[in-house]
């Protein structure tokens, strides 16, 4: 949400800038812009993607070697020319970019404008401009330090300032952002893709840091304006990561790469048939643990759904699954002894990192699994365990949930053996499987043909539902979230058991519903709801295992995933769901990886 990109050096700083928007793109936004610091500081912005800024910079040909620039996702103010950023202080003192939201910018507009201040969009970022503007002394800052001190909410910011013409400036607070660190050439960036062309070497900014960058210099103060150590980080990604690679599309090549994600997610977390987690639980811990909590949000939220089943069948402990956005507003029971685990792919989402910092608060233990090195929540956390699926582009997850759900299986394992409920043989078996898994998954994208055959049905309507019960029922959610956030055909997900209480109302003929029957226990049950919604003239995409007995006869389509037991299943059902919604959303038309008002790094609340 909001990307932001800087560079000082020796090159041309404007196609550097866009090549950085272009990486920051899957972030999500609606306008961009950027600004060039020649003999003027030439300020260039466009509502909508940027090609159409790039045709502008081309016509205006700003020059100088060093700029910001920003992908804008509209918060306050329609996206339009207006409100894009940068935004110049009324003086001229500075132009900025912003990510985050500044919650008492009211207060401050009102304030500025009785002193003279004219402003000119509706946006949040303009009063951090023309506060800097008001309170400049000469040195950029300290003024830094004292806007810093009238805002409340969340900011990252990157900052030319009038007089200073070699440096670019920084500041945040619950907002990602990282310095880049070249030769004779420094970068400031929302995330590190958009720095893998240029650099590996990073300093991951920390809250209530003021960043001040030369091209041969990175320099970091705190609040009292004592200068830090900046610590230089090497990052382990490719620019390969950051590419398409050959596929029409990053969500394509992201489905494509799950074996490999998830054999690099598991691999280091068992060895010889145990568990070897990469941190430490505290003495006892374990075997006290009363209560666990996940807590994410969107796809990360399925998965937490989908482990609540395993964890609490394996290890006999009772979960709680929460919606972030709610838990962190819900008064939660949470006391020192709890287990609070937060899934996310960014590791910024601010609900997700909010909810993290209120259980700390309260006492209990954090553990994170998080796909993005050095993100926020995984450095906040008591403990993290990386998801290894690379850099992940597409705004629809596909890889990372794979991933997710495989920590949740090497969890749910290392959870159960220490509570003392399955042997060591039984563990060694579980885990042999969990090892097997990427090979099946691999198996499992041979279902992209008939996806992409049923797809051309499913693509002419405007419903479709997602049935299914027990460990397929999180998975109906996720197929159904992935099929409307990329596709905008309305979807629901219901539990079968469910539909007679309401939804079954709106099965007419030739309604899609897609019953995911996977788990054996169940199976005879799903075949009877498949017959009620058939009975009312619905057309049946069944997902079942390899051998399932009878649903050809039941369902109108069949697609078959590779067998697998019970608690392994969500890996390879997933795919297929996915295929349905990527081919589904080619034959519509619509953009796949950068979906309508959609934000890959949700920064805001
Ligand atoms: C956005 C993304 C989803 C993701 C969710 C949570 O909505 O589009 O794909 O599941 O955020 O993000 P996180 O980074 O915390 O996993």
């Amino acid at each position: 949400m909001c990307g932001i990109v800087g560079y000082i050096g020796e090159e041309q700083a404007a196609p550097i800038l866009i090549e950085g928007l272009r990486r920051l793109e899957y972030r999500g936004y609606d306008s961009a812009g950027i600004a060039v610091k020649g003999d003027e500081i030439s300020v260039i912005k466009e509502k909508g993607r940027i090609d159409n800024l790039q045709k502008s910079v081309k016509e205006e040909n700003p020059c100088g070697t060093v700029g910001i620039g920003h992908t804008r996702w509209a918060t306050h103010g329609i996206p339009d020319k207006s409100n894009a950023h940068p935004h110049k202080s009324q003086n001229g003192i500075v132009t900025l970019v912003h990510n985050g939201i500044i919650e008492n910018y009211l207060e401050i507009k009102d304030e500025l404008i009785k002193k003279g201040y004219e402003f000119k969009s509706e946006t949040d970022t303009e009063v951090i401009a023309q506060l800097f503007d008001f309170f400049f002394d000469g040195d950029a800052v300290d003024t830094m330090i004292e806007v810093s001190q009238r805002l409340e909410g969340s900011y990252a910011v990157a900052m030319l300032v009038k007089g200073e013409g070699d440096k670019v400036f920084a500041m945040k607070k619950d907002s990602p952002l990282i310095v880049g660190k070249g030769k004779n050439e420094n970068y400031l960036a929302s995330d590190i893709p958009a720095l893998l062309p240029y650099t590996n070497e990073c300093y991951i900014v920390n809250d209530g840091e003021f960043i001040e960058i030369g091209k041969d210099s990175i320099t970091v103060y705190d609040k009292s304006r004592e200068k830090k150590n900046a610590e230089i980080k090497k990052v382990n990604l490719s620019v390969d990561d950051a590419e398409k690679g050959g596929y029409d599309c990053f969500m394509e090549k992201e489905i494509y790469e799950q074996p490999k994600a998830v054999k690099d997610t598991v691999s280091p977390l068992i060895k010889n048939g145990k568990i070897q987690l990469p941190f430490k639980f505290p003495e006892g811990f374990v075997k006290n643990l009363q209560r666990i909590y996940i807590v994410a949000c969107g796809s990360a939220y399925h998965v937490g759904m989908t482990a609540k089943y395993i964890i609490e069948d394996m290890a006999r402990i009772p979960v709680t699954v929460d919606i972030a956005s709610e838990f962190r507003y819900r008064n939660p029971i949470i006391e020192k002894g709890d287990l609070c685990i937060f899934i996310s792919q960014s590791g910024e989402t601010a609900d997700t990192l909010a909810s993290l910092r209120e259980a700390k608060k309260r006492g209990a233990f954090t553990l994170s699994i998080v796909n993005v090195m050095f993100s926020t929540i995984a450095r906040e956390s008591d403990g993290v365990i990386y998801t290894n699926a690379g850099a992940e582009i597409a705004v629809a997850t596909t890889k990372a949930f794979s991933a997710q759900l495989g920590v949740s299986y090497v969890l749910a394992s290392y959870l159960s053996y220490e509570k003392g409920c399955v042997s060591e043989s039984e563990l060694k078996e579980f885990t042999d499987e969990i090892l097997s898994l990427p090979e099946k998954i691999q198996s499992a994208l041979n279902t992209d043909e008939k996806t992409a055959q049923l797809a051309k049905s499913v693509s002419q309507k405007e419903h479709m539902f997602f049935i299914g019960r027990g460990i397929d029922y999180p998975l109906c959610l996720e197929g159904s979230l992935k099929l409307k956030e990329i596709s905008y055909i309305h979807c629901e997900g219901y539990g079968a058991g469910e539909l007679k209480h309401g939804t079954i109302s709106l099965v007419e003929e030739g309604t899609i519903v897609a019953a995911v029957a996977t788990d054996d226990a169940l199976y005879g049950k799903m075949l009877s709801n498949i017959k009620e919604v058939h009975a009312r003239g619905a057309y049946v995409i069944a997902v079942v295992k390899e051998g399932a007995k009878g649903i050809e006869q039941a369902a109108d389509e069949v697609i078959y995933i590779p067998d697998a037991s019970r608690f392994l299943t969500p890996s390879l059902t997933v795919v297929p769901l996915q295929l349905l919604a990527y081919h589904t959303t080619v034959l519509r038309g619509c953009d796949v990886d950068k979906p309508r008002n959609l934000a890959k790094s949700v920064t805001v609340e």
